[in-house]
């Protein structure tokens, strides 16, 4: 086929991961007979110092004709370190979302094998862990109006707002996820306290019984904050909304060992975008030492979730258990064992896949 993505680097160490990838699937389409093109785009603060926009118009447009989007990270301690900055890279990782509709974000929680150790969490409880937490990613209190301050500066205010179409299309997704993995269903919610929590679950339990072949059950939130540690091999596919999701996956990304082992995938209306989950690391940017792993597995996802391509998909991930079964690295994964450089892994990785027949 013919592929064509837009490449959005970002902050940090994003230009360097993103090069790790662009090598990973470069390997990829030359093994599968895909021809490959690419667009990069601005986005994030160096977006903001270019052109002063987080988010340019251009950028959108490169998105907007893609098959699907490579994101590296966005953010920088200049901005975070200034309260008072009236443009922030966020708001450009906000407007893209809600502009290409990426209302689904997949986070895959695994555990590799050889790794289980580096979790905080005892071995034996994390071993074999793997689940998928959907988090919506359009709405809620990220987006909801009104926002803002009072008059007099000492209100504050955030609406939580949910329509049954926007709940009813990431549960339907939901379902589908859980078909195709061991058929469990927990969404969590506090539909003991919110509304909107209340609406989640009513639609839930009215898809429920047209899902007869999926086991649904339902978690308040601050209780399944504690089972994810308590016993993650619970889960199958975990459903939420905007906040729970952004605070549960956090959370649940200790259990694999490093966060830089983790990919997402947000499931757009327009397109779909792939992207680490580990953030823009700038104490590491330019030292060649981040991990690239999370973003290559983020390819893994764009090849499945994005081009429905799952040989290409599984490919990489094999690729991706034999660096760390040969333990080629990053310092993030090497424990007592010699560091890899993040050019190094990646160029491991894109050689075995070329030599794997
Ligand atoms: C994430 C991040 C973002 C979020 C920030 C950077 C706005 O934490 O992707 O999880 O809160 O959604
Ligand atoms: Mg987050």
């Amino acid at each position: 086929m013919k592929l064509n993505l837009a490449v959005l680097p970002g902050d940090g160490i994003g230009p360097e991961i993103m090069r790790e990838a662009l090598k990973v699937t470069k390997a990829i389409c030359k093994k599968f007979n895909h021809s490959l093109s690419y667009k990069e785009a601005l986005v994030g603060a160096c977006a903001i110092d270019a052109v002063g926009d987080p988010y340019p118009a251009e950028t959108h447009q490169i998105c907007l004709d893609s098959d699907a989007v490579l994101f590296g990270a966005i953010g920088s301690l200049k901005f975070d370190n200034d309260p008072q900055a009236k443009v922030r890279p966020e708001q450009g990782l906000l407007r893209m979302r809600k502009t290409l509709g990426l209302y689904a974000n997949l986070r895959p929680v695994t555990v590799f094998p050889n790794r289980a150790h580096l979790s905080p969490l005892r071995e034996e409880l994390v071993k074999d862990a793997d689940f998928m937490c959907v988090r919506e990613l359009t709405g809620g209190l990220y987006f909801g109006r009104p926002q803002g301050r009072s008059e007099d500066g000492n209100t504050a205010y955030d609406t939580c707002i949910y329509t049954r179409e926007e709940v009813e299309r990431i549960l339907n997704l939901a379902f589908e996820l859980a078909r195709s993995r061991r058929k469990k269903l927990t969404l969590v919610d506090k539909a003991n306290v919110l509304a909107t929590s209340r609406l989640w679950r009513e639609v839930a339990q009215e898809l429920a019984p047209r899902n007869p072949d999926i086991e649904t059950e339902y978690m308040f939130v601050d209780n399944a904050a504690m089972q994810l540690i308590q016993n993650p091999r619970r889960f199958d596919v975990l459903v939420t909304e905007n906040l729970f999701g952004d605070i549960l996956t956090d959370e649940a990304s200790v259990i694999s060992g490093s966060m830089g082992l983790l990919p997402s995938a947000s499931i757009g209306v327009h397109t779909s975008l792939f992207e680490p989950i580990h953030g823009s690391y700038p104490q590491a940017a330019g030292k060649n030492i981040a991990n690239p792993l999370a973003m290559i597995l983020s390819v893994a996802m764009l090849f499945e979730y994005g081009l429905d391509k799952k040989d290409e998909a599984e490919l990489i991930r094999r690729a991706v258990a034999a660096s760390m079964e040969a333990k080629v690295v990053t310092e993030d994964l090497a424990g007592t064992d010699r560091a890899y450089s993040t050019s190094e892994v990646g160029d491991w990785v894109a050689a075995w896949i070329e030599e794997e027949e």
